[in-house]
């Protein structure tokens, strides 16, 4: 028996796809966040669905499409400072709340997931400038 991944334990397609819309509608609506992104946030949202279910163990739909993530080179065209990657994961961690993921999972996803975020910050906050 092949052992289970993360993505299918929590449910798979459904529920990352839940998970995405639960994140950006709250992206959507934070003040920090807002101002990098697009209006419409359609192409960023499948593209993050494809991520996550890629960095979770289920098919390789981010390769597959973009080829390899690169996603510090992809994201340094956006001023990110540590408060963005702590925004960033508050938000991501409501969101899991939102969607009553096991909290195993989400200790685990966060953990992962916060060496991401803070790999992106590209820019120094106020409170690091001179
Ligand atoms: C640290 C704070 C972060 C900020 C402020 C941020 C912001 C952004 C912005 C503004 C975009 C581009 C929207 C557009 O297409 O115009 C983007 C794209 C993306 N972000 Fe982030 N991001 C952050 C962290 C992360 C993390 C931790 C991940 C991984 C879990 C991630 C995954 C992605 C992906 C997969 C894309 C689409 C890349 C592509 O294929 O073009 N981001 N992000």
């Amino acid at each position: 028996m092949q052992p289970t991944s993360l993505y299918e334990a929590i449910g798979g397609a459904a529920t990352f796809r839940r998970l995405v819309d639960a994140f950006y509608d709250r992206v959507e609506q934070d003040e920090l966040l807002r101002p990098l992104f697009p209006p419409t946030f359609d192409e960023v949202k499948e593209r993050q669905y494809w991520f996550l279910t890629q960095l979770f163990g289920g098919p390789r739909l981010y390769t597959e499409r973009r080829g390899h993530p690169m996603l510090r080179a992809r994201h340094l065209r956006f001023p990110i400072t540590l408060r963005h990657a702590e925004r960033w994961l508050h938000c991501m961690a409501a969101a899991m709340q939102e969607v009553e993921l096991p909290r195993a999972a989400q200790a685990v996803m966060l953990e992962r997931l916060a060496g991401i975020a803070q790999h992106m910050v590209n820019t120094p906050g106020e409170e690091e400038e001179a």
